[in-house]
């Protein structure tokens, strides 16, 4: 039976609901899923999963340096098996800059990692202004001004299509 291993890098716990979709879907095939923070530095013993995929959310134009840091120390591993890597980022909510090959964030991390991911994808986040501080709200505010998003700081602004992110849970299931 597959086990599939979904690690994520979250800030605000986006990231992780996406896994949950992701998640789900792949159940639904009758595959087993464990769901792990990369944070926890997960396990990647031999013998406990047989594909392997990795979220990471965006802030301030980076995925956390544990994500490099992580594939950097596993990416054996990673290479051994069907594996796939995924970037959320509100950039993406722009229909010209959400696939792999447009989307700036993701284009500029794999050339920092030397892991060429077999599959990739890119889903626009979620902004929840209220639950800010100050300095973030406002230069969130600020950057969407400047790109045309929306800067209303009682709104939430979810931008993630879940379809997009369903149908990379059934081909994650079809590895
Ligand atoms: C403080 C902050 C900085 C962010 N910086 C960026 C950014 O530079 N580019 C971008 O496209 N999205 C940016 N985002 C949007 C996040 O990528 C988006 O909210 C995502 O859903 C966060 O996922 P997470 O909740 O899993 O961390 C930022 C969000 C916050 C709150």
């Amino acid at each position: 039976m597959a086990k599939i291993l979904l690690l994520y890098s979250t800030t605000d716990g986006h990231t992780i609901e996406i896994c949950k979709r992701i998640q789900g879907v792949i159940e639904q095939t009758g595959a087993e899923v464990a769901l792990r923070d990369l944070k926890d530095e997960p396990d990647l013993g031999p013998d406990t999963f047989n594909k392997i995929v990795i979220g990471a959310s965006i802030r301030y134009g980076k995925h956390q340096p544990l994500v490099q840091a992580f594939i950097k120390r596993n990416q054996a591993v990673l290479e051994a098996m069907p594996n796939a890597f995924f970037s959320v980022n509100v950039v993406a909510r722009k229909p010209e800059k959400n696939t792999p090959e447009t989307n700036p964030y993701l284009k500029k991390f794999l050339k920092q990692i030397d892991w060429q991911p077999q599959n990739l994808a890119v889903f626009a986040g979620r902004l929840e202004y209220p639950s800010l501080g100050l300095f973030d709200k406002t230069m969130i505010r600020f950057i969407m001004w400047m790109t045309k998003g929306p800067t209303d700081p009682t709104g939430t602004f979810e931008f993630t299509d879940w379809d997009k992110v369903e149908e990379f849970g059934r081909m994650i299931a079809r590895l």
